[in-house]
């Protein structure tokens, strides 16, 4: 099993150029199969759940190339809907597939999605959505079958706006013939991304970023070159690295709007954060005054995946900080890996306490998902002496090479077998 050595105590000082983003590549990867075309997707990031996207993806008969960040993608082959029981286990995003396989091939064979363990995650409004468009959906035995041989482009609303139900249902509908409208939909950035990526292979999608997603079904779609958007999560959690140790970070290829919610969060602390022709600077000086309320909440509130990395900064803040969970139930896992480096966190159903302290001591930690591994990393660059962060592979389902970044920033932790 791999794992992070960390020496604390170093200042950030550098340039991060932000990835693609994991949760905008995942759906748009599922949408290459809507197309027989050639898709070549630019700058995709090499991560595990990239990975195994494209695993599924072979598996349905795509003949899928690597050309340094280049994604190549035929789909001239697909003629089945069956994702493999292992490979649905793995992904959770194996989900985004229903959608698009029904969209192509008229019938889905699925186990249900694994993924981060974080809570409950079910996939009803998936399903509801779905039947709401007039495809048979049967549950039986932790397989879903799906028929869509009598799709009708149909007027819906969402229960939650659930991100994957939502750009679920997006690819579903994108042939169906007429109007569909889907209300109280998610309105995250990397839906607009997705509704930008289909409308390049001519699907006709408005209304990403609203509540209210309009789809008029096409006949085909063709292939076509793509650029998926950068990263905000990964973006957000070496701006917080750098908040933490003290530091003087540059970031590029950033798009300031989605990360408002927390940089108006740590504007209210000691930090200058300021953007200029599309480069946000960072500057802390390592003091951490009194951390503001936090709740997670749908965007463009703060998000849950940087809820996380913002608890092991208020680790460190003077005073109580107060930060309320509201998306996933059990998302404060890590805590318990916070206390053995001395952090002082109490938790009351869905909102963490957390009493800061001046110091952290490095100590041998285990990553329980993707968000909690990364911020065990951002609490061992600040800890004194050494941190051993292991089961890292949960860290590199969502960061790229998340030791050479930091490395490059100056910090000391090296990744071991
Ligand atoms: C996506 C992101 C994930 C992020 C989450 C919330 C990807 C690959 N993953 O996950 O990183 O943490 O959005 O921003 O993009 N829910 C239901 N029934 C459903 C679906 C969801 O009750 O059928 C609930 C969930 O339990 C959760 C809430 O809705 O409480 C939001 O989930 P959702 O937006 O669907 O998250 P994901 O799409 O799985």
């Amino acid at each position: 099993m791999s794992k992070y050595i960390i020496n604390g105590g170093k200042r950030l000082v550098g340039q991060v150029e932000v990835p693609s983003a994991k949760n905008a590549v995942l759906p748009i990867l599922a949408g290459c199969i809507l197309t027989d075309e050639q898709v070549v997707i630019h700058k995709c990031p090499k991560l595990r759940d990239v990975d195994n996207m494209l695993k599924i993806l072979q598996g349905l008969g795509c003949i899928i190339e690597r050309e340094g960040t280049d994604v190549i993608i035929n789909s001239s082959n697909v003629s089945h809907g069956i994702v493999s029981h292992d490979l649905a286990q793995e992904l959770r995003s194996s989900i985004f597939l229903l959608g698009s396989i029904l969209a192509r091939i008229g019938k889905a064979d699925m186990a249900y999605p694994g993924g981060c363990e974080i809570g409950l995650r079910p996939i009803d409004i998936h399903l509801e959505g779905l039947k709401a468009l007039n495809i048979e959906v049967i549950e039986d035995g932790g397989h879903i079958y799906c028929d869509a041989s009598n799709i009708k482009a149909s007027d819906l609303i969402l229960d939650l706006p659930s991100v994957g139900a939502t750009e679920n249902l997006m690819m579903a509908a994108v042939f169906a013939k007429g109007k569909t409208i889907i209300r109280n939909v998610a309105r995250e950035p990397e839906i607009a991304d997705l509704q930008d990526f289909l409308n390049s292979m001519g699907a006709k999608i408005r209304g990403a970023g609203s509540g209210v997603i309009v789809i008029e079904g096409v006949k085909s779609l063709h292939g076509v070159e793509y650029t998926p958007m950068p990263d905000r999560i990964a973006a957000g959690s070496y701006i917080i690295s750098t908040v933490m140790c003290g530091g003087d970070v540059e970031f590029n290829n950033i798009i300031p709007e989605h990360l408002r919610s927390l940089v108006s969060k740590l504007s209210k602390t000691a930090c200058n954060i300021s953007v200029k022709n599309g480069i946000m600077k960072v500057r802390s000086n390592g003091r951490h005054p009194r951390l503001p309320k936090i709740d997670t909440m749908y965007y463009p509130g703060f998000p849950t995946d940087l809820q996380s990395q913002i608890t092991a900064l208020a680790t460190i803040c003077d005073g109580t900080s107060i930060i309320t969970e509201n998306i996933f139930e059990t998302r404060f896992k890590q805590i318990s890996e916070f206390r053995k480096m001395g952090a002082k966190v109490e938790v009351k159903g869905r909102t963490a306490i957390i009493e800061g302290v001046s110091r952290l001591s490095g100590a041998e930690v285990t990553a329980e998902d993707l968000r909690g591994g990364a911020s065990l990393v951002s609490m061992g660059l600040f800890a004194d002496r050494t941190t051993i962060v292991s089961d890292i592979y949960h860290i590199e389902r969502g960061y790229e090479g998340m030791d050479v970044i930091y490395t490059s920033l100056g910090a000391s932790i090296v990744r071991q077998d």
